[in-house]
């Protein structure tokens, strides 16, 4: 018997238990491809309460692919600033360029075209056609991935390609053929699974329409699935972050244009914990003259796969220099994005 067989009684329940059932979301209102693009980036990594004014306020700043296009790069970076993986940012940029100059403005009506462009992977694609362009192409997230494993009771660790990949092809192979349905039939699996099918703890399997033919529900054993294998554990690297105010301003620098939040503006910061006498050392190594120096509260910050524990110091210093950017608090808010990682010394301008 093929596990996934059950897929094909799972198509007729779903579309007819979506509409009553959709949240109603900034996205859904009007969902042309740039719009479904932006939110299905947005959301890749990030939930839907905390989307909903980035993607207000995104398409008020770049309403069209050519606004997007020509992008000043801080601007786009402010208005992302708090989203985090700003290299998803940076993607949209480069594929809304590519848009422009080889598919005349516009997003292609057809999966491998999608894959082409930069941030866009199969899950992605697969939203964008079928909720823009009604194409029978499934979008297999975790929240869909959650779905499936327990309606189909299977143990394979969705961690893994293979069990994605199988997932998809499954699905794609009973997809409803008809646009509407295609796109209605991607937002139903991602409604389930965010409202009703939920992660950590009891799933609400009495306002589930799947409830009748769930694997995973007849054995009672709903929270068993999905498996997946634990994560790696994060590296953890600790850095000091200076502080460095002159006349009310700050110093801050761009970091490289490659590795962790590249190109993204910071303040100065080193490798490890380092004591007074090192933090009066190394303001002195980039030639400033401290007239204090004064010890700032610890900080965490957690990425996918490091995390950052900082300490810092708020040194007043008497001449600006070392190379970096001088900037009022003012101009840090409104113009220059720091991202988030730095929020405990952003907080204290
Ligand atoms: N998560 C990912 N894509 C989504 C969408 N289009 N609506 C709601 N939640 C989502």
């Amino acid at each position: 018997m093929n596990k996934y067989e059950l897929l094909s009684d799972i198509i007729a329940p779903l579309l007819y238990w979506y509409p009553g059932a959709a949240r109603d979301l900034p996205w859904r209102r009007e969902p042309t491809p740039y719009h479904v693009w932006i939110s299905e980036i947005m959301l890749q990594q990030t939930r839907v309460e905390a989307v909903r004014g980035y993607y207000e306020r995104f398409l008020a700043a770049f309403p069209t692919v050519a606004d997007l296009a020509a992008a000043d790069d801080d601007r786009l970076n402010k208005v992302w600033q708090g989203l985090g993986y700003y290299s998803r940012a940076r993607n949209l940029k480069k594929a809304a360029v590519m848009l422009m100059d080889a598919f005349g403005g516009e997003l292609p009506a057809d999966h491998a075209a999608l894959l082409t462009l930069p941030g866009i992977g199969a899950y992605t694609a697969g939203a964008i056609g079928s909720i823009a362009f009604g194409l029978p192409t499934p979008a297999v997230d975790g929240n869909v991935l959650r779905v499936v494993q327990r309606v189909c009771a299977d143990r394979q660790d969705i961690m893994k390609q293979s069990t994605k990949d199988a997932v998809t092809s499954a699905l794609a192979a009973v997809y409803p053929q008809t646009p509407e349905e295609a796109g209605m039939m991607t937002q139903a699996l991602m409604e389930l699974g965010a409202t009703v099918c939920v992660p950590g703890g009891a799933p609400h399997c009495d306002e589930c329409p799947l409830a009748s033919l769930c694997r995973a529900h007849a054995a009672g054993e709903e929270t068993a699935y999905p498996v997946k294998a634990p994560k790696r554990a994060r590296t953890v690297q600790a850095r000091t972050v200076y502080l460095l105010r002159c006349d009310g301003r700050y110093a801050i620098r761009r970091r490289p244009e490659t590795g962790l939040l590249s190109g993204l503006w910071e303040f100065p910061n080193t490798d490890g914990i380092q004591d007074a006498a090192q933090a009066a050392e190394c303001l002195a190594r980039w030639g400033l003259t401290a007239q204090s120096i004064a010890p700032i509260a610890p900080a965490k910050h957690i990425f996918t796969h490091i995390e950052w524990h900082m300490s810092g110091y708020l040194c007043d210093v008497e001449t600006p220099g070392g190379g970096f950017v001088w900037v009022s608090a003012e101009a840090i808010a409104g113009q220059y994005s720091i991202p988030s990682a730095f929020a405990a010394f952003l907080r204290l301008l």
